[in-house]
């Protein structure tokens, strides 16, 4: 084990060991660290070179979203610290993976799988009423907690806008996640942009695979087996119609009258 803080940063403050890596991403890597003093006290910390100006850019940015936003659905950053070439965020430990490890490990109950989309629905909705919009909303950026709920974390490429009317004419997503409009090279509302990668988040969790159809309107058989209302929900969040397709508002409206009745299997045999 070596001290994370090996250049004797601020983060000395919180004298930690730094354990196995959590996972790694565009910017960096996030590591498990203990504190020294009472080994039990775990916490996540992302390490981002700041060498290249992205890598800078994108640093500073997340820290100034974690540190204004409260929300129970959105990662909650404890500390930053920064030395010329290197940033650190300290985070709380969220030990039961992402949302990406779900996919791969057991078919999601009807139920769980909408929660989860919900959570990050609410998280959205609180995002998107303060014309913030997060830009990178997919499994590998979605933690759960310790009661399965789900967090979303990630806020490199967040961005403000000026008002719920603001336009942009670039996204910076990962691919796969892109909202057919973005093809067009006319201004798009990033707010929907964000609903259109929760609605591949949620194609992957039901479909466990991948391969995402394009337009996956066309795809209407792919659904057939998807049992209302999580079938209407898929095809609201993915219509290529930004101006048709779900705000948060909308998804949350709409869960609340049909709570009661989503059955518990996701499909029909
Ligand atoms: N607080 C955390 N607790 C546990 N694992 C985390 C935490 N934050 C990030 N991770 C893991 O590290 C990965 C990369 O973190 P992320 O913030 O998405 O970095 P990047 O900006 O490089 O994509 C995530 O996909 C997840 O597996
Ligand atoms: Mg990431």
């Amino acid at each position: 084990m070596k001290t994370v803080d090996q250049q004797n940063v601020l983060l000395d403050t919180f004298n930690l060991v730094r354990g196995p890596r959590l996972g790694r991403g565009g910017s960096g890597e996030v590591v498990l660290a203990s504190a020294k003093h009472d080994p039990s006290l775990k916490v996540a910390v992302k390490m981002v070179s700041l060498k290249r100006k992205s890598g800078e850019t994108d640093f500073f940015n997340e820290v100034s979203f974690l540190r204004e936003l409260r929300h129970p659905h959105i990662l909650k950053m404890i500390a930053f610290a920064c030395v010329p070439q290197h940033g650190f965020i300290l985070m709380t430990y969220y030990q039961n993976g992402t949302l990406s490890s779900l996919i791969w490990s057991e078919p999601l109950k009807g139920r769980r799988m909408l929660g989860h989309v919900l959570d990050v629905t609410c998280a959205l909705e609180y995002l998107h009423n303060r014309y913030i919009y997060h830009q990178d909303v997919k499994p590998l950026n979605i933690l759960l907690d310790n009661q399965d709920r789900a967090i979303l974390g990630d806020f490199g490429h967040a961005k403000q806008a000026r008002d719920s009317s603001a336009k942009v004419r670039e996204w910076v997503s990962t691919p796969g996640f892109y909202g057919p409009e973005t093809r067009k090279g006319r201004p798009m509302c990033p707010f929907k942009l964000d609903m259109y990668s929760l609605g591949v988040t949620m194609w992957l969790l039901v479909y466990r695979t991948h391969t995402i159809h394009p337009d996956p309107l066309a795809a209407k058989d792919y659904c057939r087996k998807v049992r209302e209302p999580y079938r209407r929900i898929l095809l609201q969040l993915l219509h290529k119609d930004p101006n048709q397709r779900w705000r948060a508002a909308d998804l949350m409206r709409f869960s609340v009258w049909n709570s009661l009745r989503a059955p518990s299997q996701l499909t029909t045999r």
